[in-house]
């Protein structure tokens, strides 16, 4: 049982991100994924956070809206429809599959703009893998920059050609060579 049983687009390049979030987290800071769908990244996150055995705030954000086709396509239809919605699909993928992070994880129903808003801090490191257009990843960076703690650190997936608004608006946000590229992932440490 583990991260890796949960269907979604989340591989160790990213858990190697997040393996680095969590070791250099002190307890009581709280980690950040934006982005969440079925739950396999949070899941991996959620692993990585309890065999540390810190005491940290895990938060996954989604609206989780439901949609006539499940997200990511008819491949997902049948386990979205089982377990009877997108919302219900991640909490029982995570249930299932990673139970103790299902017990340790806070999920918000919601958009990362409202995320911004209400999640406690101080927040360490966030994660952005949401609505991939150049607009709202831009809007994300300038949002959650500014969440963050001093040193902590903002990373996101789907960093390359198949994805040119997440590329376009890093280079914007932080220069053609100012965020580090892990695999599929971008990566920066945020300095205040
Ligand atoms: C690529 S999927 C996330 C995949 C997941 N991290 C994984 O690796 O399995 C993108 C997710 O972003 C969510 N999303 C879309 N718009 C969003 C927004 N404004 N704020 C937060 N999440 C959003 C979608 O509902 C979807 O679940």
């Amino acid at each position: 049982m583990s991260w890796k049983d949960i269907p979604g687009w989340f591989e160790e390049d990213g858990a190697a991100v997040y393996a680095d979030a969590v070791r250099d987290a002190v307890p009581g800071d709280t980690l950040v994924e934006v982005g969440v769908a079925y739950g396999r990244s949070l899941a991996c996150l959620g692993e990585a956070v309890i065999a540390s055995g810190k005491r940290l705030r895990l938060i996954g954000v989604d609206p989780w809206e439901d949609t006539p086709e499940a997200f990511g396509g008819p491949e997902f239809q049948t386990m979205r429809d089982e377990f009877g919605g997108f919302y219900d699909a991640c909490v029982g993928n995570l249930t299932l599959h990673t139970p103790e992070v299902a017990r340790n994880v806070r999920l918000l129903k919601m958009s990362s703009k409202s995320a911004t808003m209400v999640v406690p801090g101080p927040i360490s490191f966030v994660f952005i893998d949401g609505d991939h257009s150049y607009e709202v990843v831009k809007a994300d960076i300038a949002a959650w920059i500014l969440r963050l703690a001093p040193g902590g650190v903002l990373a996101g997936h789907d960093y390359g050609d198949a994805h040119p608004g997440v590329k376009r608006a890093v280079i914007e946000a932080f220069g053609e060579d100012g965020a580090e590229i892990v695999g599929s992932c971008w990566r920066v440490g945020v300095i205040k």
